[in-house]
């Protein structure tokens, strides 16, 4: 008995004074294994389809192998409703909470309350500036914004284009995903912009990656500019909004126009040429990143991960898995498939379907 105690003991001050009853020991020091509880809020499932149709499913696998009881919830963009699932959440017994914050000041009220009461948290996919998670699992989001800005180029050297007036729409100002996002692609546009190369031309953010506003932005940039010839659209949904404005002109596949999350969506308008690329990331290997080291929290275990990030408001590092995305353009969207991210049968429904066939995808 005096060794479990011990054990325990142990096992909390391992995780910072968290998540030790996932496993209680009994009076008797016999081991009652209570099924360990974790409690998962995604965003919305408005500002990228990723969220309901790759996180929700991937993130339900991957608990379940873990043999751990998840509760996936959607806070639907709702500051407030976030607060109110976590502390449901919390009071329902979950010791781990796993979170994408809508706003580093939300998720930090969030994650502190949290951890007042003794559960383990982990940013999953974007970072809660000043929020001490104790993980944080997400991609090399640098990098997706490098990806977006080389294939943006490609695009762009491919139609011949010179001088191109370069419009950019960039994803929401509260999430730092989108400050990540931003710093790879103008590491990549800008000495062209500085070299007289390309010309830099409107450049906003879309509040809370709102696809309509998007729309809204991108048709004043385009009144007030009519020459953009390309633009660095940092998601599917911004992309595929300034596409929308684009085929009012008739300029849906003279300007490329760049993406990101590999929806269904964003990959038809690959396949239709209008979208000059977006970026693959695995959100399977996310999933189950993110779902072992909350598996691990919740029996009382912290695993160590290769990685690590500086909060920029705390100057604190935190622990991190940092995921390779990948580019992907007409040449290869039918990997997509393959790593079944996508179906064949939604991909390739009706008008796609011979499209689909060119690009080798059945
Ligand atoms: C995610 C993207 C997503 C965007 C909008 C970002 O934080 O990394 O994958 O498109 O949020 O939901």
């Amino acid at each position: 008995m005096r060794s479990g105690i011990l054990a325990l003991a142990v096992a909390v001050a391992a995780v910072g004074g968290v998540a030790a009853c996932g496993n209680t020991a009994s009076s008797s020091g016999a081991t009652q294994t209570k099924t360990p509880k974790v409690g998962v809020i995604l965003p919305d499932s408005k500002s990228s389809a990723r969220w309901e149709t790759a996180d929700r499913r991937y993130l339900e696998a991957a608990f379940k192998a873990a043999g751990v009881q998840a509760d996936i919830q959607n806070a639907q963009n709702d500051k407030s409703a976030f607060q109110t699932i976590a502390d449901q959440m919390i009071t329902n017994g979950a010791t781990v909470l796993m979170i994408v914050n809508l706003d580093s000041g939300t998720g930090k009220a969030v994650l502190d309350r949290a951890k007042s009461q003794g559960v383990a948290t982990i940013d999953y996919d974007r970072l809660t500036l000043g929020g001490s998670a104790e993980y944080y699992v997400s991609f090399d989001n640098t990098k997706v914004g490098k990806l977006q800005g080389e294939g943006l180029v490609k695009c762009l050297t491919a139609k011949g284009a010179q001088k191109p007036v370069v419009a950019e729409l960039n994803g929401s100002p509260t999430d730092n995903n989108a400050t990540l996002f931003k710093n790879g692609y103008d590491s990549v546009l800008k000495p062209k912009y500085d070299s007289g190369e390309y010309v830099k031309g409107p450049d906003q953010s879309v509040p809370e990656w709102d696809n309509a506003q998007a729309a809204t932005i991108f048709e004043q940039m385009l009144t007030q500019q009519p020459n953009i010839a390309g633009v660095l659209a940092a998601n599917d949904g911004l992309g595929n909004a300034a596409i929308t404005v684009l085929k009012k002109q008739h300029l849906n596949g003279k300007v490329p126009v760049t993406g990101q999350d590999a929806t269904v969506q964003g990959l038809q308008n690959i396949l239709a040429e209008d979208q000059c690329m977006t970026v693959y990331k695995a959100v399977k290997k996310e999933a189950d990143a993110a779902a072992e080291l909350a598996a691990g929290l919740a029996k009382g275990q912290k695993k160590s991960v290769d990685a690590r990030v500086t909060d920029p408001t705390t100057k604190k590092d935190v622990p991190a898995v940092l995921l390779d995305p990948v580019s992907i353009t007409k040449d290869n969207v039918k990997d997509v498939v393959t790593d079944g991210y996508v179906t064949a049968a939604e991909l390739c429904a009706g008008e796609f379907a011979a499209k689909c066939a060119e690009a080798g995808i059945k």
